[in-house]
């Protein structure tokens, strides 16, 4: 019997320099397509037949006579012997089980289509793939269309496999002021499924997944990893078949379209392979967030420090207090002030007034004017504080309108509030109006938008909505920037990160704990968009005092702002905020481009990074001490990412913070060191010893 040639496409990710990875997709005659190799990059002239070949697995007694494709979209109809790639159903409920059929392909550039269909069930699927030669991060769509209207329980993006040489898999979980924890889950025979029913991106679930093989660390050996763009909660099964072979799946959460349709579509799936650890892929998703996916109004605008009022005045908004503070927040180098929740309807509390964005005559009797022209004249641009989906039952809105909130009258609330149904039009223009009426009235920069509770139910048209109202308003206001927020880290996702600017990553100012939160949101996250702020001196979610060098550099870590009632500042915690913040500011240009590299700390206690500028040049190490060591004395930080052969001038940039317990000479203490790349990245710099919860910086240019 003669084998049909495959189908065979590649796609490479390079820039004609430096290619980082290559796919291999293969198809069985006119079946599907199926991965049949990711990873580094393959000679241009390997010859795909034979790869595809090649691929193929044995068969012994027990299995089938050939094995089932694990193709960009496993079908059910196939005998795949694992999860299928979509489910659904005729209007009436009938199950359908499509076999697809090779249509057509189209290349453009970086960009691959190829289409299938099923003229039985009268169905079309097109997967969609891209490579990104500067950022390498491959994105991949799956989009289904229909003859007539049908029911869709699960389509997933283009799947992928995952290698077999790793032992465990990371994904990301949460809580609120506790946002992006890793979990290690070892493979075996079955499935690791994540799936998210809330409705929002949410602290819990954060759509990303790292696969590092074995022996990979930060810095070093090979790692997969996978972001699904979207907000409205998603869906993960990372399977490994009774043949050993391993599929990853992502999808919006299941049964989340609420109506019969003839199209459907998945969000962009972002997946890199690196061979540099998980740095790799951190780094990729950094630029394509910062580089790609993130819309800058002005993208040569330098981040400015934000002050954010919340903890200074939670409701309590008085002018003269806010003009105050204000004032002071400005000499300590703030160039942007954010008035937070509390300045309309009656909002003296949480239990009222979401929806009624009107300013508050009590609170601002000649409205926000006189505040913004005072945040103005301190040379700061203002931003104001909405939650634009939500409504309180105790609101004029709800009140008019109780149909317009989403979900059963009778439903449990969330910090006393509904979502609104942010498919219906008339609600989408109702916000719109009121919010443009604001933005429309005062010269505003910045909104921050946050979103504070869970959606009664998980429904697609919800998230559609929501995107839909924030492209409109950016259109109308395109220099306004905006914030993600969602009691914090809640709506952090790069479906979101297209629409908006900055992320409020943790309602947690605790330095100690933003240290964590920070690190490991990395991963995914670049400094541009990730906002952290110096809190108050005894952190209002944790309890904890912390000094303010500390509280200073963790937030200089990242886009850098206060949020703590600046009256309550000594004088010596001032001039520390200022001299950080000047820091920052002349720091920031290479920074805001830099790569964030999390560096392998030999140390538990510590918790070190590595913010590398894209040209080489130079570097700022950020260490900071978690806990205390259970070793007396520090251990050497090893560095990553540079030339072996140059040789680096290192300086502490804050020396000065050494406590006397410090009895020793480590050179650092002393000045600049001239040392070889080749030593810092195998033997490591000898930082002095100091306390838990501080945090050592390290400068280095390439000489
Ligand atoms: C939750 C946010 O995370 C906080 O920063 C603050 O904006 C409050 N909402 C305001 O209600």
């Amino acid at each position: 019997m003669t084998t049909p040639t495959p189908r065979t496409w590649r796609l490479d990710d390079h820039d004609g320099t430096a290619a980082r990875q290559t796919l291999v997709l293969a198809a069985t005659g006119d079946r599907l397509p199926q991965c049949v190799y990711w990873g580094d990059p393959l000679p241009p002239d390997a010859n795909l037949t034979t790869l595809a070949a090649a691929h193929a697995i044995d068969v012994t007694g027990g299995m089938l006579d050939e094995n089932p494709d694990l193709s960009l979209c496993p079908e059910a109809a196939r005998t795949f012997p694992g999860q299928p790639g979509l489910i659904l159903r005729t209007r009436d409920g009938t199950p359908i089980l499509p076999r697809f059929l090779y249509v057509s392909d189209d290349r453009n550039g970086d960009a691959l289509d190829l289409r299938y269909a099923d003229a039985d069930h009268g169905l079309r699927l097109t997967f969609r793939f891209a490579t990104d030669p500067s950022t390498h991060i491959v994105t991949a769509r799956t989009i289904l269309d229909a003859d007539a209207p049908v029911h869709l329980h699960w389509l997933a993006a283009p799947v992928l496999p995952a290698p077999q040489l790793s032992d465990e898999m990371i994904d990301v979980s949460g809580r609120w002021c506790g946002e992006f924890q890793l979990n290690r889950t070892p493979w075996s025979p079955g499935i690791r499924y994540r799936e998210n029913r809330t409705g929002r991106t949410g602290h819990e679930h954060f759509p990303g997944l790292l696969v590092p093989c074995r022996g990979a660390t930060n810095t070093r050996g090979e790692a997969y990893a996978f972001h699904y763009g979207w907000s409205g909660g998603h869906r993960m099964i990372a399977e490994e078949l009774p043949d050993g072979r391993r599929q990853i799946q992502w999808g919006h959460a299941a049964r989340m379209e609420t109506h019969a349709a003839t199209r459907f579509e998945t969000a962009t799936l972002h997946a890199t392979y690196s061979r540099t650890g998980l740095n790799g892929c951190a780094v990729a998703f950094q630029r394509h967030v910062r580089d790609r996916i993130v819309d800058w109004p002005d993208r040569s605008r330098p981040r400015p420090v934000h002050y954010n009022c919340w903890e200074a005045v939670y409701f309590d908004h008085r002018l003269p207090v806010l003009k105050d503070i204000a004032s002071r927040a400005a000499d300590l180098g703030a160039e942007r002030f954010v008035l937070d929740d509390g300045w309309f309807g009656q909002r003296d509390d949480d239990t009222r007034s979401l929806s009624d964005w009107t300013v508050d005559p009590r609170k601002y009797p000649d409205g926000l004017g006189p505040l913004i022209d005072h945040v103005h004249g301190c040379g700061m641009t203002f931003g104001l504080w909405f939650e634009p989906e939500m409504v309180n039952p105790d609101s004029d809105i709800h009140r008019a309108h109780p149909d317009w909130a989403l979900g059963a009258a009778d439903q449990t609330l969330g910090r006393q509030q509904k979502a609104l149904d942010m498919g219906n039009p008339r609600v989408r223009d109702f916000i719109h109006a009121r919010m443009a009426a604001i933005l429309g009235a005062h010269d505003i920069d910045y909104v921050k938008w946050d979103h504070n509770r869970v959606l009664p139910m998980p429904d697609a048209d919800q998230t559609r909505g929501s995107y839909a109202l924030i492209d409109r308003l950016r259109r109308d206001f395109p220099g306004v920037e905006i914030e993600s927020c969602a009691s914090g880290g809640g709506r952090i996702d790069f479906g979101i990160m297209a629409r908006t600017h900055r992320v409020w990553l943790s309602d947690s100012n605790d330095a100690l704990e933003r240290l964590r939160i920070q690190h490991d949101a990395a991963l995914f996250l670049p400094l541009a968009v990730t906002g952290s702020h110096v809190g108050p001196r005894r952190c209002h979610t944790s309890g904890r005092v912390l000094d303010i060098r500390f509280r200073a550099w963790v937030a200089a870590q990242r886009h850098m702002g206060f949020e703590m009632d600046p009256r309550e500042l000594t004088e010596d915690e001032a001039r520390v905020l200022r001299d950080v913040t000047a820091w920052w500011k002349r720091n920031r240009g290479w920074m805001t481009g830099a790569d964030i590299l999390r560096l392998d700390s030999a140390d538990p206690a510590v918790l070190a990074e590595q913010q590398m500028a894209r040209d080489g040049g130079r570097f700022v190490v950020f260490a900071g001490k978690a806990a205390t060591s259970a070793q007396i004395a520090p251990r050497p930080l090893r560095l990553t990412a540079l030339d072996p052969d140059a040789t680096y001038r290192i300086e502490l940039a804050n020396r000065a913070d050494a406590p006397a317990l410090s009895r020793g000479t480590p050179l650092l203490k002393d000045g600049p060191v001239d040392l070889p790349g080749t030593w810092l990245m195998h033997h490591g710099i000898v930082l002095p010893w100091t306390y838990p919860d501080s945090m050592w910086v390290v400068e280095g240019h390439r000489l």
